[in-house]
């Protein structure tokens, strides 16, 4: 070989070395050896040493709250994952790589830390993992999920709808002793991160995020890190299709009682207003979980309008009992009122049966104020008589009637106004 084309190759290799000194991706991937699917690498964790623990952090931030079913004591949320770790073995020096300070590794081909949530009763196909992890010069890790998440968590609706709920995300691994866990933001900032990123929250409102961490190293359990969840609802609908309309029907019911009886329109009234209430009650079945041990203050609520209203329906009911009662007993009293006012109607039919015909042109006007006197004699004879009648036997029931009546009236106005003052006290003012 001559010199010069020995000085021609060193020249040529000068130049290839120097177009591909490692400026590409595929240059550092060589490097780093991940061009190829390493076994061991995958399934190692990447320590140099055993006994270092390796310590992942994690991130939870809420984008949405899609549902929360309190029957079946669920909280669907829609959540990224940020999970942020340490690989001892794949650093590299920027400066050798033209200043390649990030690379995006394939997820398959890189152990990734096995951290799932305790309460997550998700579907398998509702995870949806960023295929690549990005990669730092120092090995530093990030890997991005996102994830439609269905956990469990225990929904107490004593104060429906007023109520505040708090769920619990707990991660944790299943590796013992060699992952601990940790958060990468404090709460402050995930809050703040959370109500800026999110889309919908329905009925719902994010009011905090906690984060409690318990270290174990004691290796009888993995770590845990516990986000606690703080979301209340916003109540206004209920109020509206809820607890107005049954503080109406007490209005009503209350009402009804200046209905006369005489009409028997009082009692169909009140058995509807019972029935409306009772259809609220079975729209509140529908949302409530049955296995509740304290029972809802909105339960309690309807249960004791409805039988408020439902007492009110049985004192109506004897009303008219007593009202019948007083009626037939009047019919049976040997009393010849009937035949008096039988005599009276023929009376009456005999003097306005001229009327029916053609009035004669000749007749005086005096005839017609003769007639008016007459009648007004026989109304006050009446209303005179009235009341003599009235003091026999059969009006007693009448009278029982009416003092029951009130003073029902006066128990139920009071028992009302004190169950609504319960109420109020130990249900909505506990929220204000
Ligand atoms: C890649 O593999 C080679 C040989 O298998 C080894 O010498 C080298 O140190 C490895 N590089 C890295 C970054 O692990
Ligand atoms: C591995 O770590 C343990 C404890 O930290 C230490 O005692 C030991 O010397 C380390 N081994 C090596 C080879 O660095
Ligand atoms: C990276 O390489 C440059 C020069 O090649 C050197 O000066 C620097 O100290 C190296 N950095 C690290 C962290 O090794
Ligand atoms: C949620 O986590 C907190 C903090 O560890 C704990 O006090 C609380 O009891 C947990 N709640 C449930 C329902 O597990
Ligand atoms: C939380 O982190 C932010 C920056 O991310 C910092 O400004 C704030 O002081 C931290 N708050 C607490 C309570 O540590
Ligand atoms: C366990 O944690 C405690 C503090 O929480 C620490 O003092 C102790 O050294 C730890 N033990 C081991 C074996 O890491």
């Amino acid at each position: 070989m001559s010199p010069l084309s020995a000085l021609a190759l060193m020249a040529l290799t000068g130049v290839c070395s120097c177009q591909t000194s490692d400026c590409s991706y595929l240059d550092l991937l060589t490097y780093l050896n991940l061009t190829t699917t390493n076994g061991a690498a995958v399934n190692m964790r990447p320590v140099k040493n055993w006994t270092t623990p390796t310590l992942v952090q994690v991130d939870m931030v809420p984008f949405g709250i899609l549902q929360v079913d309190e029957k079946t004591q669920t909280f669907t949320s829609h959540i990224w994952i940020n999970m942020h770790w340490n690989n001892e073995f794949l650093t590299w020096n920027a400066s050798d790589f033209c200043g390649i300070d990030t690379l995006m590794v394939p997820r398959s081909s890189l152990w990734i830390p096995d951290v799932f949530i305790v309460e997550d009763v998700s579907d398998s196909g509702t995870i949806q993992h960023s295929p690549l992890v990005s990669l730092s010069p120092e090995g530093s890790l990030l890997a991005i999920t996102r994830q439609r998440l269905t956990a469990t968590c225990l929904l107490v609706v004593t104060l429906f709808p007023f109520d505040q709920q708090r769920c619990n995300f707990t991660f944790s691994s299943m590796n013992k002793a060699s992952i601990m866990l940790g958060p990468i933001n404090n709460e402050t900032a995930l809050t703040r991160t959370s109500e800026e990123f999110m889309v919908t929250q329905g009925e719902w409102e994010l009011d905090k995020m906690e984060i409690f961490e318990y270290r174990n190293n004691i290796s009888r359990y993995p770590d845990r890190l516990i986000y606690t969840v703080t979301i209340s609802r916003r109540p206004l609908l209920y109020v509206v299709i809820f607890i107005l309309p049954l503080l109406f029907f007490v209005w009503l019911d209350v009402a009804s009682f200046f209905i006369s009886e005489a009409r028997g329109e009082k009692l169909s009234f009140k058995v509807t207003v019972l029935l409306s209430i009772s259809v609220l009650l079975l729209i509140l079945k529908d949302m409530m979980p049955s296995t509740e041990n304290h029972l809802p203050m909105i339960a309690i609520y309807c249960v004791g309008i409805f039988a408020l209203v439902g007492l009110s329906v049985l004192e109506a009911m004897l009303l008219s009992f007593l009202h019948d009662l007083d009626g037939y007993c009047k019919a049976r009293s040997p009393d010849n009122s009937e035949e008096k006012i039988q005599l009276e109607e023929d009376f009456y039919k005999a003097e306005e049966a001229p009327e029916n015909g053609p009035v004669p042109p000749d007749r005086p006007e005096g005839h017609d104020l003769l007639k008016l006197i007459l009648k007004e004699v026989k109304t006050t004879r009446q209303e005179v008589g009235g009341p003599n009648k009235d003091e026999m036997r059969p009006g007693r029931y009448r009278r029982l009637a009416d003092i029951i009546d009130r003073v029902f009236f006066s128990l139920y106005l009071l028992t009302a106004v004190v169950f609504l003052t319960y109420m109020y006290t130990a249900w909505i003012s506990q929220i204000i």
